[in-house]
């Protein structure tokens, strides 16, 4: 914060997404659960996190596990009941962690009573709250808007003769939030669960939540070519980013301010000056509208230099940074860079100003699981085979220890457990010094026992010869980040000071000044004299 006011915990804190399905079960059914993660709650404790997001667990015919939701107010049996969610926050609270909810604003399931009342007739006081249309005279879709998750945006109902619209699948239907009704019942259910407690809402696909009222065409995108996703055969100019987005972000925030010390976090996928304009213009938005440039981003010191320079430039005064390497929709970051540079990329996220997302199973450098065809779950590998490589990978199960299925499951497990897992569990890791957990929980320590690198500020960022270097600076105390992100040896300068910690995790308490040699993909973090 520059602005002098009170530090909130999401500001200091780190957060960790657990992916419920994939993160431990409790009851034999290959599939995740709430007591599961209760039971693993002491991991967290170990690995040093303060808050938990947890992806959705309502009711749902689990189109797109759990993304299709029909009761926005209940657990589904599958991940337990009820009673296990109050439970769950409780242990949480009383861990002294946070409890972050996955809400899914934008579209509900199919089989939500809302949308099977708004399908029952054209006069029904639902029909509004949800997007229908007439087929075109020639009995074409309404306009061409597409689908994320390919194809066409638009489903015909038989029964009413109308189409209806969904971003992404057909069991996904968009709600209307031109309509305040479903604003208010919206809003409703974020109070059932604010009112249980929980400490703040991941928003999922928050710049997608309003479209445009007249329904006007998609501009064609010129650089789209066939085999790329049929989504990006036109511009989403009128299904994404609309203005009165931001003014229901306002709404939504208002709901969490008159609750104490909430946050909300937006899922939003738009360039850096688009993203910002969601803190708000009073910082009444998102509070952390989530930066994913880090994953889009080339890997390579040169242009992540550029990309902090122009982030922190943009970010509006007062605003709060933050930063992310992997989700349940995208590869593993150590699949992506390869394991040496996975730890560089931990000391980043965690060094950076700003609060870090760690995603499960980051912190024991998990890699992308191999899927065969014919395990193939993600509805959207199924919709597209081959389009893209599908969200399987990177949602295989925890790697808990070395008993059948890593520990994740005394059953089948819904996706394969990556092999090798004897040396790659927690448990594994933990007995071992150097491991990818030794140095993620030295990490995050590090930065909460370090006002400096929670709260201090960010000062020269530079590349050079592909080395990444910033520092943290508050008061009196100076840390200085060197990060190789080549494959090479390479030498940098540094100011006077000792080694507190490198990724290898070796020369520590090292004195050195001046030009210093950097290993191969290898990160330095040193405390200035
Ligand atoms: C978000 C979620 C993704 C889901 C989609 C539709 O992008 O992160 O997993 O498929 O929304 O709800």
């Amino acid at each position: 914060m520059t602005n002098g006011s009170k530090r909130q915990w999401w500001q200091d804190g780190v957060v960790y997404q657990i992916y419920p399905r994939s993160f431990q079960d409790s009851n034999g059914d290959g599939v995740g659960d709430l007591p599961g993660i209760e039971s693993r709650l002491d991991h967290l404790l170990a690995l040093g996190v303060d808050a938990v997001w947890i992806s959705p667990f309502y009711p749902s015919p689990m189109a797109d596990f759990g993304y299709d939701v029909a009761d926005y107010c209940g657990v589904d049996p599958i991940f337990g009941t009820i009673a296990d969610f109050d439970s769950l926050i409780a242990a949480v609270h009383a861990h002294g962690l946070k409890l972050i909810l996955d809400f899914v604003p934008n579209h509900t399931s199919d089989r939500h009573p809302w949308f099977l009342e708004s399908c029952t007739s054209r006069d029904n006081p639902k029909r509004d709250w949800y997007l229908w249309r007439d087929a075109k005279p020639d009995g074409g879709y309404p306009n061409n808007w597409m689908s994320n998750f390919g194809g066409p945006g638009w489903t015909w109902d038989e029964t009413t003769g109308q189409f209806y619209y969904h971003s992404f699948l057909r069991q996904q239907p968009d709600l209307n939030w031109h309509n305040p009704e479903v604003r208010n019942a919206i809003y409703a259910a974020m109070r059932f669960w604010l009112d249980k407690g929980v400490d703040g809402f991941r928003m999922d696909v928050l710049w997608l939540l309003i479209k445009d009222a007249a329904f006007r065409d998609n501009l064609p995108n010129p650089e789209w070519t066939p085999g790329a996703s049929s989504f990006w055969s036109v511009l989403p100019t009128y299904t994404a980013d609309q203005p009165e987005t931001r003014q229901i972000v306002r709404e939504m925030r208002q709901i969490l301010d008159a609750y104490a010390e909430r946050v909300l976090i937006g899922e939003i996928y738009l360039p850096l000056p688009e993203l910002v304009r969601y803190y708000g213009d009073s910082l009444d938005g998102a509070q952390m509208p989530f930066n994913f440039h880090l994953i889009q981003t080339e890997w390579a010191a040169g242009p992540i230099a550029a990309l902090i320079h122009e982030y922190e430039a943009l970010l509006p005064p007062g605003a709060w940074p933050n930063w992310v390497i992997g989700n349940h929709d995208q590869p593993r970051i150590a699949s992506r860079i390869g394991p040496a540079e996975a730890r560089v990329a931990a000391m980043l996220l965690l060094t950076l100003r700003g609060t870090p997302t760690i995603y499960y199973g980051e912190e024991i450098g998990m890699t992308n699981g191999n899927i065969a065809p014919d395990q193939v779950q993600d509805p959207a590998e199924k919709n597209q085979p081959g389009i893209s490589m599908g969200r399987d990978p990177e949602r295989t199960p925890m790697l808990w220890d070395n008993s059948p299925h890593a520990g994740f499951t005394a059953g089948a497990p819904w996706l394969p457990v990556n092999p090798a897992y004897e040396r790659a569990s927690v448990a594994a890791q933990a007995a071992q010094e150097r491991s990818m957990l030794a140095l993620y929980r030295r990490l995050i320590a590090l930065r909460r026992s370090h006002p400096a690198l929670h709260a201090g500020e960010l000062l020269d960022v530079r590349a050079k010869r592909g080395v990444l270097s910033y520092s943290r600076a508050l008061g009196s105390e100076r840390f200085q980040i060197l990060l190789n992100l080549t494959t090479e040896l390479q030498t940098a300068n540094c100011g006077h000071g000792h080694i507190v910690l490198t990724t290898i995790m070796d020369g520590e308490g090292a004195r050195v000044g001046g030009p210093i040699a950097i290993e191969a993909s290898e990160g330095l973090l040193i405390a200035l004299d």
